[in-house]
């Protein structure tokens, strides 16, 4: 029996998780769920987006379930995800995107693995302004020599568990000469001690077009964090959309897995949103549990039901009279 914390979060949260949780539930594997409270809705309840027993839960299991959570707007409050990241050093957010049988998108060919630094960066929180006029303000990042070899490390290692041949640098060390050019240096030193897995660097703007043109080139893709951020958005783009992206957020003895997108406000309460990304994201935790069969069987189904393309939700097929509960009924019945 597993522990996990699951915080359904704001928005289409609570519905897709449901989806997932009941899923979960199905394949096989066995969890305690361990309810949560985070985001918007916590701080409605009881007056803050974290409360204490949150963290008390998270401390206590080391892994959490959790669904998008609106970011509160406004000085003093900064992104209660951001916080949770830095609070359990969760410095590698892994965030796959593959082609679906299913999904029909520009190509059907694209299997990206984006490894984000999570903790450093220009996600550190040094941001103020420079006058009382507040007409100039700056953002200071953050990158360390400890930072950038432990995250380039994972990709390496996950290339190599994953049976993956390269990994690519991206970066902009050309202009940001002391920030990421000691991120690209530690990824050279890095990379000389993993002779079996391919090498490439590139600059990030480049990447961008080559993703955009040509994404079989790109295997495992290792950056700083808001690089890591964007990139994965333009993954998620090629693969059919964010309905579609989990991500890890793996700490040393943490971990939180969710889908890379928000709350969604736009859809929430219409029962349309996808639930794939949080299922994956499941997924992701069912093998950081040691649950690969549940895992595998979970993920089938999933696959199964988005290749039919019949119980999906209407970003995967404009036609379909279904929604998110339909579909996680019809992925429970081919579990
Ligand atoms: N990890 C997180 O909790 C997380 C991540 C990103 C954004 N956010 C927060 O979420 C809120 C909304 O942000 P946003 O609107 O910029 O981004 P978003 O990801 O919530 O939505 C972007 C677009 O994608 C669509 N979309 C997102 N998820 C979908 C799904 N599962 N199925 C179908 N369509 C989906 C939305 O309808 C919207 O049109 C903000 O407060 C933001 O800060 C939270």
């Amino acid at each position: 029996m597993h522990d996990v914390t699951l915080i359904k979060g704001d928005g289409i949260g609570p519905s897709i998780m449901d989806a997932a949780v009941a899923v979960i539930d199905a394949s096989g594997a066995k969890i305690r769920w361990h309810e949560a409270e985070a985001g918007m809705a916590a701080f409605e309840r009881t007056g803050t987006p974290l409360p204490d027993a949150t963290m008390e839960s998270i401390e206590q299991t080391r892994v959490a379930f959790k669904g998008p959570l609106t970011t509160m707007v406004g000085e003093g409050f900064r992104s209660i995800n951001v916080e949770l990241r830095k609070r359990y050093d969760l410095y590698a957010n892994v965030r796959p995107a593959k082609s679906w049988n299913g999904v029909k998108t520009r190509y059907d060919n694209v299997d990206i693995v984006i490894v984000r630094e999570n903790t450093e960066g220009l996600y550190v929180g040094l941001e103020h302004y420079l006058t009382s006029q507040k007409d100039i303000a700056e953002s200071l990042a953050v990158v360390t020599r400890k930072g950038s070899e432990r995250i380039v490390e994972y990709a390496f290692q996950y290339a190599r568990d994953n049976n993956r041949k390269k990994v690519t640098v991206c970066h902009k060390a050309n202009i940001l000469k002391f920030t990421q050019g000691l991120f690209l240096k530690t990824a050279r030193e890095v990379a000389a001690k993993y002779p079996d897995i391919e090498f490439d660097e590139k600059i990030v703007d480049a990447a961008c077009m080559h993703m955009v043109m040509k994404p079989e080139q790109f295997d495992v893709v290792v950056t700083t964090n808001m690089f890591g951020d964007i990139l994965s958005d333009l993954t998620a783009g090629l693969v059919g959309g964010l309905g579609l992206i989990p991500g890890s957020n793996i700490g040393a003895d943490a971990a939180l897995f969710e889908a890379v997108h928000g709350s969604a406000p736009d859809i929430a309460g219409k029962n349309i949103a996808n639930p794939t990304a949080v299922m994956m994201a499941g997924v992701m935790m069912l093998n950081h549990l040691g649950e690969h069969a549940a895992a595998e069987r979970m993920q089938t189904a999933i696959e199964k039901v988005i290749a039919e393309g019949v119980y999906v939700t209407p970003d995967l097929n404009p036609d379909s009279q279904y929604g998110t509960r339909e579909m996680a009924d019809a992925i429970i019945a081919a579990l």
